[in-house]
């Protein structure tokens, strides 16, 4: 199976962005563990980042046509702002895992509210970056016992 990763605004920061909230490891690190564990067990594996909403969008949109299975998505800040994003999850009805490092239930109220958990197969949050982890074998695991 083909797994896509999208990681939303300044995850591109991470190792050094407010590193008692979002740890150490940075996105190269988390994205290369991916391929690592996706690849052991025979599925291939891209990450995409992107400080554009619209950037993220139009990589959505192309995962239709790409072969894409299977998405996990941190959509950082955009989680709680994008309805154009959740609507291009929605169109191209691929099933995902929302990624959180940090526990945003924890955090301000505005990180309440998520415009994506609706529509999520699941939810990792507050696991750092070993969430990631987590999500990906949650998802191999869906991949190999089809639920529909
Ligand atoms: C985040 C949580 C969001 O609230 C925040 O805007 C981020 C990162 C996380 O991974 O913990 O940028 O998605």
């Amino acid at each position: 199976a083909k797994i896509l990763v999208l990681h939303g605004p300044n995850l591109n920061l991470l190792g050094t962005r407010e590193p008692e909230l979002y740890g150490r490891v940075r996105l190269d690190e988390i994205d290369a563990a991916l391929a690592r564990q996706a690849g052991e067990a025979g599925h291939t594996l891209e990450s995409f980042q992107s400080n554009a909403e619209h950037a993220l969008v139009d990589r959505v949109q192309a995962a239709a046509g790409d072969g894409t299975d299977f998405i996990l998505i941190n959509p950082a800040a955009f989680t709680h702002t994008s309805v154009a994003l959740r609507d291009a999850l929605a169109a191209v009805a691929l099933p995902f895992i929302e990624v959180h490092l940090s526990n945003p239930h924890a955090r301000e109220p505005f990180r309440r509210q998520s415009y994506f958990s609706d529509l999520a197969v699941g939810l990792v949050c507050g696991f750092g970056a070993d969430g990631y982890r987590y999500a990906l074998d949650a998802a191999l695991t869906r991949l190999a016992v089809p639920a529909r």
